[in-house]
């Protein structure tokens, strides 16, 4: 714990995220698929990025259907990314690194090769059949309801031996587990135990909002805002099939088990709006630490969305919970090629100076993009399931690109999946050395934001927002503020608010020759230029029209 204003922080809450995508992060053993000695050797370079945990994919012993999130021995690790042993020694070098380990855990289904799901469709009275979800053919023979797969088609699979259907929210090759059944409950809060016994330093709990479902099996309502662009899963609105009332009982008993440890973190993957979303903070009972807020991959990059989006969370929160930010991950479009190079540094500089947790994406640090993977080398399951709609994972799953060798020195082998052809101009090594690079920029960012209590735990005062420029002061008490200014568009923009009065000194800059520049009660900035003022003095001088500049009043 660490002293800042009176109040104690936690690791989880003044740290930063980093996401590691192990088969995509660095090959040790030169058979072209990332592994667990690869993430060792790239410990010393994610401590000089000053990250503070590492979430790992999953590592788990799998058939790969869904890269992992198909797992068949809760308890064990993937031969290709390594042993328990070099497992134990990761986490380990991360301790004595001073930095936290945090594993995926994937409780709503497992693979069907898992030995559970094995006994459970062996016959109809296997101890373990409601392990799973199993359900009798309707009267006509027809699919039990009209639920579908986040992966294409049915959520209904036939099993010829026994007879029934069974449910997979995933891949066919992901049943799901019956978190109705009591047996279940308990066999994963042990698995729980068993990591967290090792010491590991928390979980990120997969596809949480969709673990329990409606006891009636009623059929979802359909999407009256489908379109064909869209997967064909959002053709219903799932309010049957996710986000059910009796979730939150199971993740207060999951919190329960964190909480027989020490300062072990849950972070929930749930893809709600806002006001849902918040509920997984917990009401009556504790619930996830960091229900991960997805706002800023969601929403289109719209500074006066985005604007009141972090206005609506804010107020969302009560005190006792803790925000955090996302801006990318293996399921999603990389930042970098959804908004642009230059627009990348912005969305750099906005996640790292909101309040509350960022959680990084690797690769995100040096400005990767999407990298267009050929039909014929698709290996995403959503993406082989739904051709023709851009759907795969893929492009945003490639290796990272560490220095201008073959293969980007991510592996001696051949790459599971291609390198981004770029990696000669654009990688770590050559970053480092350029100043100008996302790379330095995030060093310099996240620099400040650990140096500087006002960024890390300071409270958020909105300030300004238009159809360019968003503007916001982070300020803790009894330290200097920082005024944060965004430009989200390319031309210029034209910060004049006339309801602050301001003084500074410009300290990071996506543009590094304004830093040190001094700066009084307006800001001329490029296209693509974002900054952070730190502010000598500043007050709010009248109160104007704009709902932004008025809630900066003190
Ligand atoms: C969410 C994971 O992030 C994604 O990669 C996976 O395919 C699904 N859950 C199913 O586990």
């Amino acid at each position: 714990m660490q002293e800042n204003n009176q109040k104690q922080y936690l690791w989880w809450q003044d740290g930063i995220i980093y996401q590691v995508y192990p088969r995509s992060f660095q090959d040790a053993n030169g058979d072209g698929i990332g592994d667990l000695r690869g993430v060792i050797l790239r410990l010393e370079y994610l401590k000089a990025l000053g990250v503070k945990a590492i979430w790992l994919s999953p590592i788990y012993p799998s058939p790969m259907a869904d890269f992992g999130y198909d797992i068949s021995d809760y308890r064990g690790i993937w031969p290709t990314f390594g042993s328990m042993a070099d497992f134990d020694e990761l986490l380990a070098k991360v301790h004595a690194m001073g930095m936290k380990l945090i594993l995926d855990l994937v409780p709503n289904h497992s693979s069907d090769e898992h030995p559970w799901f094995q006994e459970s469709r062996s016959s109809r009275d296997n101890p373990k059949r409601d392990w799973y979800i199993w359900k009798d053919a309707r009267p006509d023979g027809g699919l039990p309801n009209n639920w579908l797969s986040v992966f294409g088609g049915p959520a209904w699979e036939w099993d010829e031996k026994t007879g029934q259907y069974y449910y997979h929210a995933f891949l066919v090759k992901q049943p799901d587990l019956n978190w109705r059944n009591p047996e279940v409950e308990k066999a994963m809060l042990d698995i729980m135990r068993w990591w967290l016994d090792k010491g590991v330093d928390g979980f990120r709990v997969d596809a949480m909002w969709h673990m329990i479902k409606d006891a009636q099996w009623r059929d979802n309502p359909r999407n009256p805002d489908y379109k064909d662009s869209m997967g064909s899963y959002e053709q219903l609105l799932p309010v049957y099939s996710t986000d059910q009332p009796e979730m939150h009982g199971i993740a207060a008993r999951m919190r329960k088990v964190l909480d027989e440890y020490d300062e072990r973190l849950m972070i929930a993957e749930i893809y709600l709006p806002v006001h849902r979303l918040v509920a997984y903070y917990g009401t009556h009972d504790r619930e996830a630490h960091l229900p991960f807020n997805f706002t800023l991959i969601s929403l289109p990059w719209d500074s006066r969305l985005i604007a009141a989006a972090v206005d609506e969370y804010e107020a969302a929160l009560p005190d006792t919970d803790w925000p955090n930010w996302v801006m990318g991950n293996h399921d999603q479009p990389r930042i970098g090629s959804r908004v642009g190079f230059g627009q990348s540094k912005v969305a750099a500089v906005l996640l790292l100076t909101l309040r509350g947790t960022p959680t990084m994406y690797y690769g995100d640090e040096i400005g990767m993009r999407d990298v267009p993977i050929p039909p014929g080398e698709v290996q995403d399951p959503q993406g082989l399931n739904m051709p023709g709609k851009n759907l795969s994972r893929d492009p945003a799953r490639t290796p990272m690109l560490w220095d201008g060798t073959r293969n980007a020195g991510f592996t001696a082998g051949e790459p599971w999946l291609r390198v981004d052809r770029s990696f000669r101009r654009r990688n770590v090594a050559s970053q480092e050395k350029d100043e100008y690079s996302p790379l330095c920029l995030y060093h310099k960012l996240i620099r400040l934001r650990q140096q500087e209590p006002s960024l890390k735990v300071g409270a958020y005062k909105p300030v300004y927002s238009d159809t360019q420029l968003l503007a916001y002061i982070r300020q803790a008490d009894g330290h200097p503020g920082f005024l944060i200014v965004l430009n989200l568009s390319h031309r210029p923009g034209y910060f004049t608010p006339s309801a602050i009065r301001f003084t500074g000194v410009i300290v990071v800059d996506t543009f590094p020759e304004q830093e040190q520049v001094s700066v009084k009660d307006s800001i001329d900035l490029f296209g693509d230029e974002a900054l952070i003022v730190r502010l000598d003095e500043w007050q709010a001088v009248s109160t104007n029209p704009n709902p932004h500049e008025l809630a900066a009043m003190p």
